[in-house]
């Protein structure tokens, strides 16, 4: 903020000297109206700039031009993935629009799941729980992986073996009792239902 406010200061100042210079030769070649919006467009500059270096440490790591998906299970008949407005996280046969989801990329591998309705982030306790979450953590933070039968499992990255699983009849499994190679954990996403 400080550097914003000193280098629009410095801007200003330029600004002035500038204009009192053209002022005092009768012929100016630049008209004082270009000066000005030559100013705007380097503040403009400025500001997108520390609005683009602010993202990477907002608390909401969402990007734009991330499109909304479903992700389905492919456990028992087939869930879709929701999460609830409060909090609570398991599947449904038929989609609602508490299916609908934002996965981001957050590193190689690393993806974040934001619920569109909620607004919540998926995350995994250490003790195998999953939940929606308004603030993102560590706990939000998920390995993906594409497995050989290319269905693809989620599990927590701060909690290593606590998979994103749902039982037979669509309800939420404790992470740390399920695995990779079980059909509870065999994700697909879907862009239309
Ligand atoms: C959230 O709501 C659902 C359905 O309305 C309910 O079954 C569930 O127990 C609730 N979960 C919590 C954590 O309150």
């Amino acid at each position: 903020m400080s550097s914003s406010s000193l280098l629009l200061m410095l801007l200003l100042v330029l600004g002035v000297c500038d204009r009192a210079a053209g002022a005092k030769k009768q012929e100016s070649v630049v008209p004082p109206e270009d000066h000005g919006s030559r100013l705007r467009g380097l503040w403009k500059l400025h500001m997108r700039d520390a609005m683009l270096k602010g993202k990477g440490s907002s608390p909401h790591p969402i990007r734009e031009g991330v499109k909304q998906q479903l992700l389905y299970c492919r456990v028992g008949i087939g869930y879709h993935l929701q999460i609830l407005a409060n909090g609570s996280v398991g599947g449904v046969h038929k989609p609602t629009e508490n299916c609908w989801l934002k996965v981001f990329a957050m590193k190689h591998g690393v993806v974040g799941i934001k619920g569109v309705k909620s607004g919540l982030y998926l995350c995994m306790s250490g003790a195998g729980l999953t939940y929606g979450a308004e603030k993102f953590s560590d706990d939000c933070l998920l390995k993906e992986n594409l497995e050989e039968n290319h269905y693809t499992t989620y599990s927590s990255l701060s909690h290593p073996g606590v998979y994103l699983a749902l039982s037979h009849k669509g309800e939420l499994r404790k992470g740390n009792s399920v695995g990779r190679h079980q059909s509870c954990t065999h994700f697909l996403p879907r862009r239309t239902p």
